[in-house]
Formats: structure tokens, C-alpha cells, sequence
């Protein structure tokens, strides 16, 4: 069956197009929790809640494996619902790990102990409930010992992306981005922690400045996915490909065609 990718917007098409790159031989089902989005402002119960039901569409439409492309939701639900909630022979992944892997260079899956890595000054941008989670730092802890984070939520930045706002979002960026190195002057390496910022790559790489190395996930979601399934096999997914969305579809289509350069077309979840 397809393997799911989720996310509360169109963040995760960022995701998913990387995946599909990568992975050319693998249907896809993408869904998009377009009418509660933005998540990033939701409190942890609400955004656990959504994400359940969610991640249970995906079930139903046959995925036997799903991917939480938006960080809110793998920083306020994965866990809850690794703990519970996840049907026998169904698996959920997020999106942290693969992230925090290559920013500590470590090998997909390396559950070594924490040591000392090149990176010590990391600026993370992400929502506002991902920020609050602190979810980052607690992955960060178990790879990798001496790296000072500083975390920037960035209100609104979601928001103006959804509304195809792009001038209001790049304002918005170059003033996080300002009031972050007010924090932390001179980061090494910056994460973009939300699936929706790396449409504002550019933005984000002009205001930080060319020194400084930006993580962010699609590809190396794209990456650390096609390792896994080389190695769960059974879950390589295969089946009809579909866009939902749980907005109104012909709008999210409008956008995500934007977004992505070519033609995409979702129907009603
Ligand atoms: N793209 C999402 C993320 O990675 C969600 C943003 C939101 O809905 O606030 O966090």
C-alpha cells in the first residue's frame, strides 16, 4: 500500500516531492489537515487529537506506513502515540531524527551514546508549539553533548505561506531571524524545524547570512525514508497515489500548484 505523509498544511509537500524524487518507484498518498491549520499554535492535546485522526485517515486509505511531514506534530504527538495508540503492524515515523542525524553526522539509525560534535552554536526556527516542546533539544541530547541551542518561534510565518502570502512571509522570516541573532550572534549551523520554511529557504539564507549552514528536512527525510524502507521492506508502498485535504480542495490545489511548479489536484479527505 502507499506510504502516508502528513501534514497540518502544504509544509509537507516539501517533504513529499523530495521522497519522490528519491524514491520514484513508491506511490504516495499525501494528506493536508488544511482546515485546522496552522498547527503550531494549537496546545499539545489539540494537536495530538488532530493528528490521530489523521494519521487514521491514512490508515483507512490503505497506508501501512505513515510519515509526520510537520514537526509540530511529530514534537507534540509522535511520541503519545508510539506509547498507545498505533494499530499492530502499522508504523508512524516523524520527522526530528533525520534532521538531528545529519546535523551530528551520524549514520541513519546510529543509537550510539551522546558525544562531542563539530557544531557547538545552533539557531532552531520552528512553531511556536514546537519550540515549547522542546522536543529538538531532548532528541539533540541523546546523539550529541556541548551543542547550545537557541530556539526562535516564529509566530505567523506558517499563516502567511498557507495564504500564499510570500511578501509578508519574508518579512516575517528576516524579522525572526533578526530577533534570534539578537540571542545568539553568530550560529554555526541554523535547522529549519517546520516543513513549511524551506519555501522560504532563500529568505532565511540571505538574512542569516552565507557562513552559516542550513539543515532543513525534505531531502534528508527523502534519505533517511528510503534507508528504512531498504530495510522494512514490506512497508514499500505501492498503491494509488492521491492528494487530500481536509479544506477546500480546489483552493489547496491553487496553492500547492504554486507552491510546487506543477499541476496538483486534492480531493475531500
Ligand atoms: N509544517 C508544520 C511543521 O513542520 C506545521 C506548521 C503549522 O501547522 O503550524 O511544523
Amino acid at each position: 500500500m502507499a506510504v502516508g505523509i502528513f501534514d497540518s498544511g502544504l509544509g509537507g509537500l516539501t517533504v513529499l516531492e523530495a521522497a519522490q524524487k528519491r524514491l520514484p518507484d513508491v506511490d504516495f498518498i499525501y494528506l493536508a489537515d488544511s482546515a485546522h491549520a496552522p498547527y503550531g499554535v494549537r496546545t499539545a492535546d489539540d494537536i495530538y487529537e488532530l493528528t490521530c485522526a489523521a494519521v487514521l485517515r491514512l490508515f483507512d486509505a490503505g497506508c501501512d506506513l505513515v510519515i509526520l511531514a510537520c514537526n509540530t506534530a511529530s514534537a507534540a504527538a509522535l511520541r503519545r502515540m508510539q506509547e498507545g495508540s498505533i494499530p499492530e503492524g502499522k508504523r508512524v515515523l516523524g520527522v526530528f531524527v533525520p534532521l538531528i542525524e545529519a546535523l551530528t553526522e551520524r549514520d541513519w539509525g546510529d543509537n550510539s551514546p551522546p558525544c562531542e560534535v563539530d557544531v557547538k552554536h545552533v539557531a532552531l526556527f520552528a512553531t511556536p508549539a514546537t519550540v515549547s516542546s522542546r522536543a529538538f533539544q531532548r532528541e539533540l541530547a541523546f546523539r550529541a553533548i556541548g551543542v547550545d541551542v537557541e530556539a526562535q518561534a516564529c509566530g505567523g510565518v506558517v499563516d502567511a505561506i498557507e495564504d500564499g502570502d510570500f511578501v509578508l512571509a519574508e518579512a516575517m522570516v528576516r524579522l525572526h531571524v533578526d530577533a534570534l541573532m539578537r540571542k545568539m550572534p553568530m550560529p554555526q549551523a541554523a535547522i529549519l524545524g517546520c516543513t513549511h520554511y524551506p519555501l522560504m529557504l532563500d529568505a532565511f539564507q540571505e538574512a542569516l547570512g552565507a557562513d552559516v549552514k542550513i539543515f532543513s528536512q525534505a531531502k534528508l527525510v527523502g534519505e533517511s525514508l528510503a534507508d528504512y524502507l531498504t530495510r522494512h521492506g514490506d512497508k514499500i508502498g505501492v498503491g494509488e497515489p492521491a492528494y487530500l485535504t481536509t479544506g477546500d480542495p480546489k483552493q489547496v490545489s491553487n496553492r500547492a500548484t504554486q507552491f510546487l511548479r506543477r499541476q496538483i489536484t486534492f480531493n475531500a479527505a
